[in-house]
Formats: C-alpha cells, sequence, structure tokens
C-alpha cells in the first residue's frame, strides 16, 4: 500500500462502500478491506492491512442484530476482540484509527439525547459487543476516534427504508412502531463527515447523526408520501412486536461535540432522505 493511503476495513459494507465514493471523490487515496479476502478476525490480515497505512476507518462488523443473540460469539470476536487487536497493532505503529460503533450501546431510557459523557448499558448482545470493541480500542491506548452513528441508510444494504419498501410488495396494510425515535442518517453524509474528520484527526468519543428527531412511524410515513406510494399505514408499539433482541426507545443523539469540528452544520434528516428516494 503506498504510504498515503487510508485503509478502509468493511469497505464494501453499507457505510464503506459510500465511504470509498466519497474518498474518491476528494481525491484521498484508499485501500478496501473486506471479506472473503479479509476476515478482521485474522491477526495476519489486519497486519497486512494497516501496514503503511496514513489513518484506518474501520466499518466492518458483524451487523444482524438478531443473529447477534443466537451467535454472540462470532459477533464478538468481529465486534469486539478484533478491535482490540486493530488497536493494539494500530499502537505500535503509531496509526490513527477512526472506529464506527453504534447509539445501541445506549439502553434507550434517558429521556433527552444522549451525549458522549453518558454511561452506555446496552441492551442487546450486538451493543454488548460493540461496547466491547470500543472499551478494548480504547485501553489499546492508540490515536483513536470512536464515531457512534445511529439509523443509517445506504444505496448498499439493507436497512430500514429498503425493508419497509420490500415489505410493500406484499403488503399494502404496514404498521411501523412510533414508540422508537432517532434521526434517520444517509451513510453518503457520514462519508462527508468521516473525510472531514480524516483531514483533522481529532481523538476521543463523538456521536454523529443526521439533526432533527423522528419515530419510526413518521420516518415511513414520510417515504411514503414522498414516494406517493398508497400505503394505509399505522402506528404500533415495540413490545407488540417479537424480536430476539430489545431494541431502545431513545436512540437521539446529541451531536454538539462533533458539530464544533464541522466546518457547516448538520443537514436536518429530511433532505437526505428525499434525495435518497428520488435515486431509488
Ligand atoms: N446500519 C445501521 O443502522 C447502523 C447504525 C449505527 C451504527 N452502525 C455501524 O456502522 C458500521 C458499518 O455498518 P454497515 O451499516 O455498513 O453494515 P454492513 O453493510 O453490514 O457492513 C459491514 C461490513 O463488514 C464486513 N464484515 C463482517 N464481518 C467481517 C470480518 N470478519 N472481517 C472483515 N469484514 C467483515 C461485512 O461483510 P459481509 O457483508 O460479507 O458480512 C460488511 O461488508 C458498523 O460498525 C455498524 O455497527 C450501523
Amino acid at each position: 500500500m503506498a504510504e498515503d493511503t487510508v485503509a478502509i476495513l468493511g469497505g464494501k459494507g453499507m457505510l464503506g462502500t459510500d465511504l470509498a465514493r466519497e474518498c474518491t471523490r476528494q481525491g484521498i487515496n484508499f485501500e478496501v478491506f473486506d471479506l472473503p479476502e479479509f476476515d478482521i478476525t485474522n491477526e495476519q490480515h489486519l497486519g497486512k492491512a494497516i501496514r503503511d497505512a496514513k489513518a484506518i476507518i474501520n466499518c466492518a462488523a458483524y451487523t444482524d442484530v438478531e443473529k447477534t443473540e443466537s451467535e454472540t460469539n462470532p459477533a464478538y470476536q468481529v465486534n469486539g476482540a478484533a478491535v482490540g487487536r486493530l488497536g493494539a497493532l494500530a499502537r505500535q505503529a503509531n496509526i490513527w484509527v477512526l472506529h464506527i460503533s453504534t447509539d445501541f450501546v445506549f439502553d434507550g431510557k434517558s429521556e433527552r439525547p444522549y451525549l458522549e459523557t453518558d454511561l452506555p448499558n446496552p441492551i442487546n448482545a450486538y451493543g454488548k459487543t460493540k461496547l466491547a470493541g470500543e472499551q478494548l480500542l480504547v485501553e489499546s491506548r492508540c490515536r483513536c476516534c470512536i464515531m457512534r452513528l445511529e439509523w443509517t441508510y445506504g444505496c448498499h444494504g439493507n436497512n430500514f427504508v429498503t425493508k419497509l419498501l420490500k415489505k410493500t410488495e406484499t403488503d399494502k396494510q404496514l404498521k411501523v412502531v412510533d414508540d422508537q425515535v432517532g434521526s434517520p442518517t444517509a451513510t453518503t453524509q457520514v462519508a462527508k463527515v468521516i473525510c472531514r474528520l480524516l483531514r483533522k484527526k481529532p481523538e476521543g468519543l463523538f456521536h454523529f447523526a443526521s439533526a432533527g428527531y423522528v419515530s419510526r412511524f413518521e420516518m415511513a410515513k414520510f417515504i411514503f408520501d414522498k414516494l406517493n406510494m398508497p400505503v394505509d399505514l399505522s402506528g404500533c408499539k415495540t413490545s407488540d412486536y417479537v424480536s430476539a433482541a430489545v431494541r431502545p426507545l431513545n436512540s437521539r443523539f446529541d451531536c454538539s461535540k462533533i458539530k464544533a469540528l464541522l466546518s457547516e452544520p448538520i443537514e436536518p434528516w429530511q433532505g437526505p432522505l428525499e434525495r435518497f428516494l428520488r435515486q431509488l
């Protein structure tokens, strides 16, 4: 790898693909590492991937929240243990790491948007493995920035928007939870912010999401309205759903800390979502 190259781990996933595109757009040299050629749980693969990298962006993760309840150890190996090893290697080589984490580290019981200083308390196995990754990375004492995201969607992966639209293929009557609140966030927006952070290489924990808050039900209504889709939509409660993993009700982030680093204000969630829907 050339010396000024950014290593994007998990670069073929939903976020990684948009990040790679944004790097191309901005003239940032990068190399993508992902399954099957690159396995983050393999220390040799990791060592090779980060050798000579100017920075590492870790988007690799075991992201199946439901499956993590029964397959906790494979998820922990990717989301937890491997991130600790990445930190140790990065510290040895003195490379800055930007690691992606999630709102699922919180229990969602707070009455206000979550700050970086709020204590995490994951309520499902996925959140526990992601919190372990954050902690192991910090314990490695490498130069690192942890960026927590929530409710992301993009063209290159399964997400709430694509799942919702898929459902309408068989069902014109849909129930969507109205008690989970957060900020829909496009991976294209996240990618732009990551590129900005790459230039500044800040250290510490940061929350990032599009501006404004909405319930899943209101988000679904916005999507069907914009697409002019005649769907009979009604609200329901999270407790009405049977699922393996418990979900936090409040995913709202306070993004003041990252806002202070960015030169532009964070765009409200409606604009990027509308643009995403137009290109579907
Ligand atoms: N999606 C959300 O709503 C959301 C919200 C908050 C935070 N996040 C975080 O955002 C980050 C990016 O997730 P995403 O949404 O882009 O998910 P994604 O599309 O599932 O991307 C994850 C990538 O990591 C790869 N991967 C899995 N196991 C690996 C391994 N052992 N070695 C190397 N690569 C491996 C996946 O490959 P395969 O596809 O082949 O498994 C995939 O390409 C994750 O840290 C996630 O926790 C996501």
